[in-house]
Order: structure tokens, then C-alpha cells, then sequence
């Protein structure tokens, strides 16, 4: 059965995440390819609300997959939290003869798209784009690989200076409330320790691992701690008691900050953006909607809105096993 959509709103919300200008061409092009028009919302929700809109053709998403941020800007919205801000959205949607949308964003985005879908009856489909990979019904969210290259990239500078220095480094990398760049970089960047949420291992054992290394003939170490760590200490006061306790050891902090949220999309990302762009369109093509697009064991899945924003990534703890063995 021919689909009624004829004009989809793509846009992108929270956050900024390598690969999201990837996902905007993957959806436009597929727009094109199935000879339905696409209109690239500004700003998020807010320019929704404001009617801040650009026609976008296949010409228009030109030498963007290589670039790290997104076109479209993005933005967090109060407004559209309000029925009336919705109301406005829609209006302008209207309007505009936009008939479908395509989120690419993360959970709040979702909760954004699920609300006003079920409002209007009103054809959401989402992308999930965030470094923080926080979000149930896909393994990977976009710019997570990209984030980790990134983190990695920059622990391995630091590690030449702490070596030559012998000192103790403290990296602080995002995630916001969950430990998956922290344990994936940290494995990758070699760290000695490894402070996530998910697992609080408490001070008494950092000390103990420390003073290990130490005896064992290492003279400098990186500790990766996840900004959304519950030791109890940020990274300053972490320093500040390693300092006290381990008084041999210079002590350094690195906060990488938002550095982890630019950049080149990987490969990777280019190429799961580009997947995700096309599973979008063609499951709002296909009637569906209040879903997200997903990767599980290399294949596109669908996951209700509903249980992408409720459901928690949980951390591998095979991953913490490892990181154990190694770090020796
Ligand atoms: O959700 C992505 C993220 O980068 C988190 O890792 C981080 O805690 C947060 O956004 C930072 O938010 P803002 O860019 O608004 O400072």
C-alpha cells in the first residue's frame, strides 16, 4: 500500500554527537530516493516551535558525513515540554506539510517525540545520537565510537607526560550518569584504574590498586573517572587524597569536557548513521511510528519509544573482569 507521507521533519535535539550530520544525509537522501520531500528542522523542539525550517534535497546534504556537530543545530527545549508549545509545533508542522519526523537524538528527545506522536497522532521515528550510549534498544548509540577514539586519542598524549614524569593522572571523561566511555576508553587507553557509577569499588581499594602498581614497578598511571562517578569525590579531591595517602606520587587532573563531543565521525559511525537514516524513512514509509531504530547483532531493529527511554544500558561486566586482568 503506496504510504501517505509525503513530507518528513528531520532535526536534531540534545546533546550534539558525531555522526549526527551522517543521520541528517541518511535521511534526506532516502527522502530522495523514494521521491518524498524533506525539511530540516532548526534547533530542536525550539524550532519547531518558532517554524524555523529549510528545505533539504539530495544536493543540499553534500560533503557533511565527514563533519563532527550538526547542520541542523540542535537545542533543549522548555517550551515544547508545554501543551501550548506543542500546539504551536504542530501548527507550524502543518503548515508546512510535514507529515512525519524524524528525531535524532536521546532519551529526553525521545520522550519529546513519544509525547507530541501520541498528542497529534502524528508519525515519530527516532535516531538514537548520543556520545553516552545510554540508551536501551541498541548496542550502539551514535557518537559513542567516535567519543572513545576521541578519549583514547587524548589519554595516550597524556600518558606520554605522565611517563616522563612519573606521575599519577586523573582523566574525568563524560557520560552523564553512566560509565560506558569511561570503561571502553579506559580499557583502550591502558588505564590503571577504571571509577564508573555502576560500580563503586570505593576509595580504600583505588589506594590499594594504586600502591600495587606502584610495587610493582610502575612509576606513573592514568585512572579514567566517569564524571558520573559515586566515589563521593570529584577528580580534584580524588587528587587531593591520593596526594595525601600516596605523598611519592605527583598527581595530576585532565578534564576532557566537551572536547569527547567533537570531531570527525568514525567510520563507524558513518556507517551506522547512514543505516540508521534509511531504517527511519522506510519504517515511517511502512506506516510505522513512536519507535527507534536500533543496531543488535549487526541487523536494524525497532524499539517502542516507551522502552528505549525507560529501559538502562546495563555496563559489561565482562568488560570490568577484563580491565582487571590487564591492568596488573
Ligand atoms: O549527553 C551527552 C553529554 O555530553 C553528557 O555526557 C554530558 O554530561 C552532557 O551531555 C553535557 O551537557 P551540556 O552539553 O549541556 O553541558
Amino acid at each position: 500500500m503506496a504510504s501517505k507521507i509525503k513530507k518528513v521533519g528531520v532535526f536534531t535535539s540534545g546533546g550534539d554527537a558525531p555522526g549526527m550530520n551522517a543521520a541528517i544525509r541518511a535521511v534526506v537522501r532516502s527522502c530522495a530516493y523514494y521521491k518524498i520531500d524533506c525539511v530540516g528542522i532548526y534547533r530542536g523542539y525550539q524550532g519547531m516551535v518558532e517554524g524555523d525550517f529549510i528545505s533539504l534535497n539530495a544536493r543540499s546534504v553534500n560533503n557533511i558525513i565527514n563533519k563532527g556537530g550538526t547542520i541542523l543545530k540542535t537545542s533543549r527545549c522548555q517550551e515544547f515540554r508545554t501543551s501550548e508549545g506543542r500546539k504551536k509545533a504542530f501548527d507550524h508542522l502543518k503548515a508546512e506539510g510535514i507529515d512525519a519526523l524524524v528525531v535524532i537524538g536521546g532519551d529526553g528527545s525521545f520522550t519529546g517525540g513519544m509525547i507530541f506522536s501520541q498528542e497529534f497522532d502524528f508519525p515519530v521515528m527516532g535516531i538514537p545520537g548520543t556520545i553516552d550510549n545510554d540508551i536501551f534498544g541498541t548496542l550502539n548509540t551514535l557518537g559513542f565510537d567516535t567519543a572513545l577514539n576521541t578519549v583514547v586519542e587524548v589519554i595516550d598524549k597524556i600518558r606520554d607526560t605522565a611517563s616522563s614524569h612519573d606521575r599519577l593522572f586523573f582523566v574525568e571523561v563524560m557520560g552523564r550518569d553512566v560509565g560506558h566511555i569511561a570503561l571502553n576508553a579506559g580499557i583502550g587507553a591502558g588505564a590503571e584504574e577504571i571509577l564508573i557509577p555502576e560500580e563503586d569499588l570505593g576509595l580504600e581499594r583505588l589506594l590499594e590498586s594504586l600502591k600495587r602498581s606502584r610495587a610493582s614497578g610502575k612509576t606513573s598511571s592514568i585512572v579514567v573517572v566517569a564524571e558520573g562517578d559515586r566515589t563521593g569525590k570529584n577528580v580534584f579531591e580524588l587528587k587531593d587524597y591520593v596526594k595525601e595517602h600516596m605523598p611519592m606520587y605527583g598527581v595530576r587532573v585532565s578534564v576532557l569536557g566537551h572536547l569527547q563531543r567533537g570531531g570527525a565521525p568514525s567510520c563507524f559511525d558513518r556507517v551506522l548513521a547512514s543505516r540508521m537514516g534509511v531504517s527511519a524513512v522506510e519504517a515511517l514509509l511502512e506506516g510505522k511510528t513512536n519507535l527507534m531504530v536500533g543496531i543488535q547483532n549487526n541487523e536494524m531493529i525497532l524499539t517502542p519509544f516507551e522502552k528505549a527511554i525507560k529501559g538502562r544500558t546495563k555496563i559489561d561486566t565482562e568488560l570490568i573482569r577484563v580491565s582487571d586482568i590487564v591492568t596488573i
